[in-house]
């Protein structure tokens, strides 16, 4: 059981249904039913392709699990061979799962937010990146706006926010001016996923520093890491993170020390994994 005097969070993402690790999910679903989190964020990829059978897998999975659980939706959760309904009608896959699912988790001193980052097309070859639209950033900014007095909030979104700064390999489209105005908020931390490889660093702002944590995958299209989800602990003074995995691979060693260059995950099981940008490692935070 969760410590009372602590929250408790799950942090878990891209699962990619259809796709999925079977033995780490079955994992992380005992590993709920025994720690019992306060609730569960899942960061989008919820599937692989966005079929039908692949969010029935997903609603039953989260169904089971017996927690409040939010799900942002991810570059993967949109109709991918059907353009048609991926212009017209992108959100009405994952928006068939809104039953199961918060919008919003308003825990004691603590509140889970999301942000779109994911859209349906974009003036750029590739539309899995992220994007933060006007509307999208508005409607995060007025929700934590609207906590209570001395609420903290954590920021639920897919793609990193950061931008890495040079044409090709920047993730987030308007992801600076997201964190910038986060930055001027009482934002905890930005917890994403997307890249498949868990992280937790803090980016600088013009107006201070966000910290941004990543969850990595529960899905066979690993990276650099092993199958992880994070563990949240939240004392109402620390927030402290602990990427978990079956292969008890050490938290820091887990966690990669920057965002890949490219996050874009391999089109499909089989194809090069994409390379990872590896900083040096100096000296590696312990949470
Ligand atoms: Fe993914
Ligand atoms: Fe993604």
């Amino acid at each position: 059981m969760a410590d009372k005097r602590n929250t408790l969070l799950f942090h878990l993402s891209d699962i990619h249904f259809g796709l999925e690790d079977n033995k780490a999910l079955d994992w992380v679903h005992q590993e709920i039913a025994e720690r019992r989190p306060q609730a569960v964020a899942i960061t989008g990829d919820l599937t692989m392709r966005a079929r039908n059978r692949e969010f029935a897998a997903a609603c039953h999975w989260i169904q089971s699990l017996d927690v409040p659980v939010t799900v942002e939706i991810g570059n993967h959760d949109m109709p991918y061979f059907n353009l048609v309904e991926r212009f017209l009608a992108p959100y009405r896959r994952f928006n068939s799962i809104q039953g199961l699912i918060e919008r919003e988790i308003d825990l004691p001193g603590i509140a889970i937010v999301p942000l779109k980052t994911a859209v349906r097309a974009q003036p750029r070859f590739n539309w899995s990146k992220g994007w933060v639209s006007r509307r999208s950033l508005a409607r995060c900014l007025a929700a934590i706006d609207a906590l209570p007095p001395g609420t903290k909030a954590l920021v639920a979104v897919h793609h990193p926010l950061r931008e890495v700064g040079t044409k090709g390999t920047a993730l987030t489209y308007n992801g600076y001016k997201a964190l910038c105005a986060l930055a001027q908020r009482p934002v905890l931390a930005v917890l994403s996923g997307h890249v498949h490889d868990p992280f937790d660093i803090s980016e600088d702002t013009a107006h201070g520093p966000v910290r941004m944590i990543g969850a990595g995958t529960l899905s066979q299209r690993i990276r650099s890491t092993p199958p992880s989800f994070n563990e949240l602990t939240w004392d109402g003074a620390t927030l402290k993170v602990r990427a978990r995995n079956l292969e008890e691979v050490p938290t820091r060693d887990m966690q990669i020390d920057d965002v890949p260059e490219n996050a874009l995950p391999p089109r499909e099981p089989g194809e090069p994994v994409a390379p990872v940008h590896q900083v040096p490692r100096t000296d590696p935070p312990v949470h």
